[in-house]
């Protein structure tokens, strides 16, 4: 046996879930059937319930299970039906559940000790006549049910555990990696986890996939995986190049250099503020760090809301010419979105190029805008027009403080916070965010692939 199947078999040990606990879910599984069935009963139309998932398909991770119970109600019911009959038959099969929320509600709870989301959907014929996202799902799962066996589950559950251990799984907008349903998709595409490994170690994105040889649509994404059961969609639409990226050079790792912790995921230590200045010392830079009260949003929203922000500012910053050198978002009770600069401070006066002379009408009217205005010039640069007048910001503190934020594109519950206020922290006071962020920090200083 090589070192990478050694590495392999004990990883698939580790993942597997033992028959008790196949046993065990089994018994949740019909339990909870049961009662939906029960619930289903007192509804006016009838409804097929599928389970699906990992759960379903026997690739789940040993000690990480959900399961996912659809209910699949008449196409010809409209959404709020849909949502009523969905809800009821929810709160009958799990009086203690909650009800959470995608593209409609649904109730998510407990079965002896398993997490359950019993989702309703639409039983559509095929999973082109879908009316709502979720309607997919029982497509997905007949898909793979029908290809994979035993062995290919073995390597989806490595896929999963490997994406696991280099933080790139998850189809989340925190995350932006591979979902499930990728991850199988892709052990499948290629036969196995180790061709898929040695293939994505020599991927060129973009890379497309299309298993089915059905796909009409062209995507602009670096990952494509035309869904089998939808040639419109693409399967690797959340997952953002550099999860792409990194699975690259996490696969040309393992094939280097096999080994166990690839596959467990590791979580940063936290720097302490004393360890963040060393390395802003170190550095030389000028961190910026606006900080607000977190907006009380799921993170699928509240990520892109930070990032949207972060890249509003950090575009301002630029522009305003403090040259950013790198920048971060982080959420706990409190948000952050800082941005390291190379420039501290800028001179007073800027450089404003006006229209070479030869173009009269632009040009007279520059000359004539600033001529008796407050600004060295107008006088010639080769054959333009030229004046140095005062810049609006010449520190990027002076820039963040004032009302200039809020006019860059931020996120709609992001400017509401910034509205209600927000601390404005440099250079070295950024440092005592550790106390509150230190495993990000170890992160964004401590940086890896
Ligand atoms: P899950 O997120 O529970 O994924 O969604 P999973 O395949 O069971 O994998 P793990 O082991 O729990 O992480 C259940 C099903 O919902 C559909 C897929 O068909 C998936 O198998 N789904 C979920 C999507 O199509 N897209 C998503 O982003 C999430
Ligand atoms: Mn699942």
């Amino acid at each position: 046996m090589s070192d990478f199947e050694a590495v392999l078999a004990r990883v698939a040990e580790r993942v597997t879930p033992t028959a008790a606990e196949r046993d065990r879910l089994r018994e949740a599984v019909d339990e909870l059937t049961e009662r939906v069935r029960d619930a289903v009963a007192d509804l006016p139309v009838d409804a097929r319930i599928v389970q699906v998932g990992s759960t379903a398909r026997g690739t789940w991770l040993a000690d990480d299970r959900d399961i996912d119970l659809f209910v699949c109600l008449p196409p010809d019911l409209d959404r709020a039906e849909l949502e009523r009959y969905g809800l009821a038959v929810g709160r009958a099969a799990l009086p203690d559940g909650h009800e959470e929320y995608a593209e409609h509600p649904y109730v998510a709870g407990e079965v002896r000790g398993f997490d359950v989301d019993l989702v309703p959907c639409y039983d559509v014929a095929d999973a082109t006549a879908i009316r709502s996202a979720v309607d997919r799902t029982p497509f997905h799962d007949a898909y793979l049910q029908e290809r994979l066996d035993p062995d290919l589950a073995r390597d989806v559950r490595l896929f999963k555990a490997f994406l696991s251990g280099i933080g790139a799984y998850g189809s989340d907008l925190r995350t932006r990696g591979f979902s499930g349903y990728l991850a199988e998709l892709l052990v499948l595409a290629s036969d196995g986890f180790e061709p898929l490994v040695r293939a994505a170690a020599d991927w060129h994105p973009p890379v497309r996939l299309d298993p089915a040889d059905h796909g009409t649509t062209t995507f602009d994404d670096p990952l494509v995986v035309v869904d089998p059961t939808d040639p419109e969609r693409n399967v690797a639409a959340v997952c953002a190049a550099e999860n792409v990226a990194r699975l690259q050079h996490y696969a040309r790792e393992l094939l280097a250099d096999p080994r166990e912790d690839l596959f467990v995921p590791t979580e940063a230590d936290p720097l302490d503020p004393a360890a963040v200045r060393e390395h802003l010392d170190r550095r030389g830079t000028t961190p910026v760090a606006v900080v607000f009260d977190a907006p009380a949003l799921v993170d699928d929203q509240l990520y892109p809301q930070l990032r949207k922000s972060l890249d509003g500012i950090v575009g301002e910053l630029d522009r305003r010419g403090f040259a950013p050198l790198r920048s971060t978002t982080v959420a706990d009770d409190r948000a952050v979105l800082l941005v390291e600069l190379a420039v501290d401070e800028l001179p007073t006066i800027r450089r404003h190029r006006g229209p070479p002379v030869h173009v009269r009408e632009h040009a007279t009217g520059f000359y004539e805008a600033y001529a008796d205005a407050d600004v060295y010039g107008p006088f010639l640069d080769a054959d333009r027009y030229v004046v140095e007048r005062d810049r609006e910001y010449t520190t990027p503190r002076a820039l963040l403080g004032d009302d200039a934020i809020f006019d860059v594109a931020l996120g709609a519950h992001v400017e509401t916070a910034l509205e209600e206020g927000y601390d404005l922290l440099a250079g070295d006071d950024v440092a005592e965010l550790a106390d509150e962020f230190g495993v990000a920090f170890a992160r964004y200083f401590e940086p890896t692939p």
